[in-house]
């Protein structure tokens, strides 16, 4: 039986409605939720995300503002920006969109921003938070997808959960949730022996390591949820052919765009898992939400109001 696919775009439109709900309260109060988005340079992937962020900011009702900084800045020139905004009153979060160009030091510009407006839950005080179970900011994408296991009712206690990759920001935190959750825990990498083996175990696989259609039917057990951090471009026609032949949707989308996306998943593993995210259209969507009920949070916390939300009371 093909497996069930978890739809990223409708879960995304339930917590942005709610954040829109919940910030349009709380701006008649005249505390309008703030983001300050920062893109160095002209990284192609990087504007169309950070476009798309700001976009989201402006429908849900928002406060946003894009910061371009040129592609040669210093790391002591985006410092002083990120202190510029620190001190702004009207920005409750601060987003840093990676990567920085090599000649900035980022663990540097990412330590410097406020715990407080840290919307991406990258500095160490929001991992330690996260760690040891206390309210802070939590990293979109596994935040949503934490947003999307709740909301589909797949259970967490007591499951065997394999998270394949172990990066700072999808990896490691999204592993810290699980954990959290009281499911079983492993984290796979390239130097995992056994891989395909370790996967088959589990009820929850997560892949995140960002390799095309790398996932295929032997890692995973008849049943089990699967979640596709993956974000690949096909580009050729033999690339295409390997993956969607004969998939009449694809191939369409392929013709008109050129490329078409692909996860980290092989499109075979939706003939057994039992719950499956696509790409596009699964985890992507949420990690915009899990950004605009982060910046909702954020204004809560720092501007001493209490949580209602349920997407967020969830998490702390
Ligand atoms: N680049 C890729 N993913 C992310 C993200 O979640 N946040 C930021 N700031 N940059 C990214």
């Amino acid at each position: 039986m093909a497996a069930t696919l978890l739809d990223g775009i409708r879960i995304a439109n339930e917590i942005k409605n709610e954040v829109a709900e919940e910030a349009g309260r709380l701006s008649e109060t005249g505390l309008r939720p703030g983001l300050a988005a920062v893109l160095v340079g002209s990284n192609p992937a990087s504007e169309i995300y950070v476009r798309s962020k700001v976009q989201t900011c402006q429908a849900l009702g928002l406060y946003s503002e894009k910061i371009t900084p040129p592609e040669f800045s210093t790391t002591a020139e985006l410092l002083e920006l990120v202190h510029d905004l620190n001190a702004r009153d009207e920005i409750d979060g601060i987003l840093v969109q990676l990567p920085l160009p090599p000649q900035v030091d980022s663990k540097k510009v990412l330590l410097a921003v406020l715990p407080e407006k840290d919307v991406d839950g990258f500095h160490p005080m929001n991992v330690g938070f996260l760690s040891t179970q206390r309210p802070g900011l939590v990293p979109c994408t596994p935040a949503g997808i934490m947003e999307m296991l709740r909301r589909s009712n797949i259970p967490l206690q007591g499951a065997d959960a394999v998270v394949v990759g172990r990066s700072d920001i999808v990896g490691k935190p999204m592993a810290m949730l699980l954990t959290n959750a009281n499911a079983t825990v492993t984290i796979c990498h390239s130097k995992t022996r056994d891989l395909p083996g370790v996967c088959h175990r589990a009820d929850i696989l997560v892949a995140a390591m960002g390799r095309t259609g790398f996932v295929t039917r032997a890692f995973v057990k008849p049943g089990a949820t699967v979640i596709d951090v993956g974000m690949n471009k096909i580009t050729t026609r033999e690339e295409f052919d390997k993956y969607f032949k004969g998939n009449e949707k694809r191939e369409q989308a392929f013709a008109k765009n050129g490329y078409t996306l692909i996860g980290d998943v092989h499109p075979e593993v939706a003939e057994v898992a039992g719950a499956l995210t696509p790409v596009p259209g699964g985890v992507g969507p949420l990690t915009i939400a899990m950004l605009m009920a982060n910046t909702l949070k954020a204004a809560k916390l720092r501007r001493g109001a209490r949580f209602q939300s349920p997407a967020m009371a969830e998490r702390g």
